[in-house]
């Protein structure tokens, strides 16, 4: 199979798994990562097939979307290889997409990312910040029933990844102490930093115009 067949043919499975997906990680995240690996991957100078194939796979073994990541797993490697990708290709693949995840960050060992793994992490993660991030979270948060904001529920610190999931406190503004701003200096290539301060500075501004409404001083 050629290469942009088995493009075709990745989106087709994302879509499969995800189209329907209502948290915001449906078609239209995918799409994004897929652009910003494809800018990031040539930016560091490396081939953009393999980030991108990457960006539209990264949730379809994702923890909170699948009911079995094993399961998930193994049906996409099986799927991997009925489209053609060599061995060694799934296997990289595989082992990126079970560890890029903020949540796997939150744990005693993070692992160390390949190349691969760090590309579609960072296109990921800027996905997260930003104008983008701002109302993904906003419609994260929605869909979740938590509280727009609540000055008497204080941020988390040092969660674990248990705690992470756990939504009962959770504000979608204190969700930005707690994860969003944290991944601009979490941000491994030199490219997606670039980006990701921009990005940052939007949340900040964001932020405190928030707060100053909210206090009606503005
Ligand atoms: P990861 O897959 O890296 O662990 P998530 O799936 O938890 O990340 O996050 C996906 C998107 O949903 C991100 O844009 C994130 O900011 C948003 N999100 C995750 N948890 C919350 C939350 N508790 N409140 C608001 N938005 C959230
Ligand atoms: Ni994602």
């Amino acid at each position: 199979m050629k290469r942009d067949e088995q493009l075709e043919a990745v989106k087709q499975y994302a879509q499969e798994k995800l189209g329907q997906d209502k948290t915001g990680h449906a078609m239209d995240h995918l799409e994004r990562v897929a652009r910003m690996a494809q800018r990031l991957a040539v930016d560091e100078g490396i081939d953009p097939f393999l980030p991108v194939v990457g960006a539209y796979l990264h949730d379809t073994i994702d923890e909170k979307l699948v009911a079995s990541v094993d399961q998930a797993k193994e049906e996409l490697a099986d799927f991997l290889h009925s489209v053609d990708f060599s061995a060694a290709e799934v296997t990289d693949l595989l082992d990126v997409l079970g560890n890029i995840s903020f949540a796997r960050t939150l744990e005693d060992k993070p692992v160390k990312l390949s190349l691969l793994g760090q590309l579609i992490r960072d296109a990921d993660w800027l996905d997260a910040i930003g104008a983008l991030g701002i109302s993904r979270a906003i419609y994260y948060g929605g869909a979740h029933h938590e509280k727009l904001y609540d000055p008497a529920i204080k941020p988390r610190q040092h969660m674990s990844r248990a705690e992470y999931r756990n939504l009962a406190d959770e504000t979608i503004i204190n969700h930005f102490s707690e994860k969003l701003l944290h991944l601009e200096e979490m941000m491994s290539t030199p490219s997606a930093k670039k980006i990701a301060a921009h990005r940052q500075q939007v949340m900040l501004d964001f932020l405190a115009e928030f707060h100053a409404e909210w206090d009606a001083e503005k």
